[in-house]
Parts: C-alpha cells; structure tokens; sequence
C-alpha cells in the first residue's frame, strides 16, 4: 500500500514513520509512505501557500493552486483516493481504517491555518476526515493517526497476526484485561481462571470482561456489537445486577 503525505511540515513526521510498527512495515515492503512539501509546488517568488480570507475575519487559508498542483504531480493520471484531514470530515474509526486499508493508494492532505480554500473540497478532494471531535492545529497528528491504524492491520505487519483480531474495537467491544507475570504483584492477584489454564474457561472469561467493559463504558456499541445468544444473556444478567461505576469489578463490599 502507498501513501502520498502532503504538508506543510514533514519533519513532523519523523519520529512516527522511523520507529516501531510503521519502520517495520515499510522495511517488509508492506507500506510506502511518500512525504510531499506543500510549499515546493508553490509557483510564487516567495513560494506563498496561505492567504487572508476573503470577507474578511482572522486567520489564514490555505490557497488551491500549490494543493491542486501537488495532488495532480503526484497521483499522475490515476485514480486515486484524496483525503483531506480535517475538523469536518467523517468520524475515523476502527472500520474505515479496514475499509481504508483495502485501496492499494491513498493522497492525504494535512490542512492548516483557518482551513483550505474551499474549491480544494469541492473539486479535488473525494473522501473527508476527522479523527474526533475536538480541533487539532493541523492534519498532521490526524494523518499519523490515520497511516498507523490503517497499516497496523495489513496483513504481515503485526508480529502476531491473531492480535488485530482482538484488539478493542476490531469486533465492535472494547477489549478484555490482560495481566503478565508476576502472578502476584503488591498483593493484587492475576485472576485465577487465567492462571488454570483451561482454555474455554479462559475464553468465556475474556469475552464476558470484554461485554462487561463495553457496557460499562461505552454502551452504545453494545447495540452495534455482533452478539451470540450466551452474549445476550449474560448482558441480560449484568442489566439485573445494576449499573455499576467504572474499575468497580473488583472491590465491593456492602454493609
Ligand atoms: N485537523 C484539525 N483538527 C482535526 C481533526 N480533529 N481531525 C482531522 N484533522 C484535523
């Protein structure tokens, strides 16, 4: 899969593409991450990529000519997905990072300023989005965001090809707790069905923490979560114990 990155600052990038996951995958061939300095297309004496709003107000925005010129140098004549990173677009999640990372190629676009002129999203971008709902200086962080959970789950890219599989949000519930050694840590035990080693036991203990968690603390998956019946009792047994607030698994002593 190839990214084409353009910004305004791609040294901020450095650290991200250069460590970890995303040095792997780019070592295995699986990922090329191609980083496009906004201002190189900039065709002006001082190479200008930002002016004053027309209508006035504060701020500045990001001109066409040196986005339209990058986005046309570097997908040649091809079809190829434009994202551009902003406050605006749709809701990134785990699902479209899966949809994302079935197109062989995507441009994104890291905005800054007050915004990008909007004939840039009216004609030359074809997909918006946002990481959250909160304002970030630029694209950037939501371009770093958006290349690490989309790669992650390329096939070969993780070491243990079974653990995208259950990560929090990957089958629509927040994951189940782990524990490492030691066994007993400042006098808190790792719980004894995982130490038994019964491997059904383990698994129906995972999937009942991880329905647990879900209703806890963000219910609202739980109605877009693919449940089995034993799911739904098991909810149906929580709902009677009554909500209780976060982290209070373990110690409730009433009376
Ligand atoms: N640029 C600024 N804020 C952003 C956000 N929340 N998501 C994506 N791009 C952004």
């Amino acid at each position: 899969m190839r990214f084409d990155i353009l910004t305004l600052f791609p040294g901020m990038f450095a650290g991200l593409l250069n460590e970890s996951i995303l040095k792997r995958a780019q070592e295995r061939g699986l990922v090329s991450i191609h980083l496009h300095n906004i201002r190189d297309y900039a065709t002006d004496r001082h190479q200008t990529t930002d002016d004053t709003p027309f209508g006035g107000g504060g701020g500045m925005v990001i001109k066409p000519e040196p986005l339209f010129a990058a986005v046309e140098s570097v997908r040649q004549e091809t079809q190829v997905p434009v994202i551009l990173l902003s406050p605006q677009g749709r809701l990134f999640n785990q699902a479209l990072a899966a949809e994302l990372g079935r197109q062989p190629r995507l441009i994104l676009i890291c905005g800054r300023y007050e915004g990008v002129d909007e004939r840039v999203r009216e004609h030359l971008v074809t997909d918006e989005i946002s990481i959250g709902d909160y304002v970030l200086s630029g694209g950037e962080l939501a371009a770093m965001v958006l290349v690490e959970a989309t790669t992650r789950l390329l096939p070969g890219a993780l070491g243990d090809p079974g653990a995208v599989f259950e990560d929090s949000h990957a089958r629509g519930l927040l994951e189940y707790p782990h524990y490492t050694r030691p066994a007993v840590f400042r006098g808190w035990e790792v719980p004894e069905v995982l130490r038994a080693g019964n491997h059904a036991d383990i698994a129906r203990w995972r999937r009942e923490q991880a329905l647990r968690r879900t209703w806890e603390r963000r219910p609202e998956l739980i109605d877009r979560a693919q449940l089995t019946e034993q799911d739904i009792k098991f909810l149906a047994r929580l709902t009677q114990e009554g909500p209780e607030p976060l982290g209070a698994e373990t110690v409730i002593t009433k009376d």
